[in-house]
């Protein structure tokens, strides 16, 4: 017998050290947290992992007065539960901090006001500061828009090349417009989102490209903090319920992470339980909870919110532990279900688009059952802004053309 250790018992040896490693959600194994990978070798996606963490509730709320850019992002503001990496290092807009709105007796956390106008800003910081670190020569994502413009703009920062790759004819304008201006490469794939996300998959081993979407467990890190920041906007008290929509299943994934250590951190004493929504049409992670997730689905995907139109969500597995920690619920909407509540959150002056209204279309439904009672604090999360989609915020009777004339507007306004 050789005394040199196997590859396999390095890897396992070599981080015990580290502060932070990479670990299997599956068979536990461990990586360096500087290994380029994102699943194990047995096929289980990794997460960052650390000691513990070191950050108390008083330090958190410190930095939310203090003007340094690491303080003011709602996502550097918790850093040593994020990624333990020097100040200098941080590629960050900053992002996050944004507002919770309490409407009709329900609060809303609007990540659509975030730099890039979504969520994923909070995942992208932690990404391509981690990108930077490896050296990456070129950072990749498939995306349904969000993702694109996102990851645009956070590579333009850190002056790396980004490509994105997109299903050809089915991203919203404005989100190709933001994603080619930030100065990226588009690859608009023939084929659905999930066919483009299985081609960056194969293009980035093969090309040795950092890949950036939610399978990358560094975004996953940065997107734990909407949970965190919306904890810390309730003063610690945690909510019965957070509701967010559901489709590649990062979203879903982080907030589970996010609330295991809050707990685990002593920051919260009980855990709200999660309600993920998919569109009908879209809808791979439903059937697997109806099911008692006793199998995996996948879909051919078709709904109007163009941002969850995901049918083989790459997070399935760690979305399904974030439900079962949390004694979450996993329900569908219609599509009609969806476009009424983003007109009822647009009618609140608020807004936001298609994709972020399964949440309050969600919240309806789990009312009617009986699942969520009356009472209960429940925190929807808006994902995306209003203007992601136009067509579907537009309301053609508001529109009148007139001669510019008194005249003309006193008829117009039927005076
Ligand atoms: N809401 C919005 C506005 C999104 O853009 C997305 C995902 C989701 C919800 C679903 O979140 O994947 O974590 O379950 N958009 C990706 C993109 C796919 O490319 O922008 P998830």
């Amino acid at each position: 017998m050789s005394e040199q250790p196997t590859a396999g018992e390095a890897a396992l040896a070599a981080p015990t050290t580290a502060r932070e490693w990479l670990q299997c959600g599956t068979c536990a194994r461990r990586y360096p947290l500087d290994e380029v990978r994102y699943t194990c070798d047995c096929g289980g996606l990794l997460a960052v992992e650390r000691a513990a963490i070191a950050l108390d509730r008083a330090s958190v709320e410190a930095r939310r007065l203090s003007r340094a850019p690491a303080d003011q992002s709602g996502v550097w503001r918790f850093r040593e539960a994020v990624l333990d990496v020097a100040r200098e290092a941080l590629v960050t807009h900053p992002e996050g901090a944004t507002r919770l709105y309490e409407r009709g007796g329900l609060l809303f956390k609007h990540e659509g006001e975030n730099p890039t106008g979504s969520f994923k800003d909070r995942g992208m910081t932690v990404a391509i500061t981690q990108a930077v670190r490896l050296g990456a020569r070129a950072v990749a994502c498939a995306s349904t828009g969000n993702t694109s413009a996102s990851l645009a703009a956070y590579a333009a920062q850190a002056g790396i090349p980004g490509i994105v790759f997109v299903p050809a004819g089915k991203v919203a304008s404005g989100k190709l417009a933001q994603t080619l201006a930030y100065g990226a490469r588009c690859l608009q794939v023939r084929g659905d989102f999930d066919a483009a996300m299985r081609l960056v998959r194969e293009a980035c081993d093969k090309l040795g490209i950092y890949l950036v979407n939610s399978i990358n467990p560094f975004r996953i890190e940065g997107q734990k903090t909407i949970v965190w920041e919306l904890l810390q906007d309730l003063d610690w008290q945690p909510p019965d319920w957070i509701v967010v929509p559901a489709g590649n299943l990062g979203n879903t994934s982080a907030f589970g992470k996010a609330l295991r250590e809050a707990k685990a951190a002593g920051w919260i004493d009980k855990l709200p339980r999660l309600a993920a929504v998919q569109a009908r049409g879209a809808n791979p992670f439903f059937r697997s909870f109806a099911e008692g997730f006793a199998n995996r689905h996948r879909v051919a995907a078709e709904t109007v919110a163009s941002a969850i139109r995901i049918g083989d969500p790459v997070s399935h597995d760690r979305a399904v532990a974030a439900i079962r920690d949390t004694n979450g619920v996993v329900t569908e909407v219609s599509d009609e279900e969806l476009m009424a509540a983003k007109r009822t959150i647009d009618g609140m002056g608020i807004g936001c688009e298609p994709a972020s209204a399964t949440t309050l279309a969600g919240v309806e439904r789990l009312r009617r059952e009986g699942t969520i009672a009356p009472r209960d604090r429940v925190v929807c999360v808006l994902t995306g802004h209003l203007l992601k989609d136009p067509e579907a915020a537009w309301r053609p009777e508001g529109l009148v053309e007139i001669e510019p004339t008194v005249a003309a507007v006193e008829a117009a306004l039927g005076h």
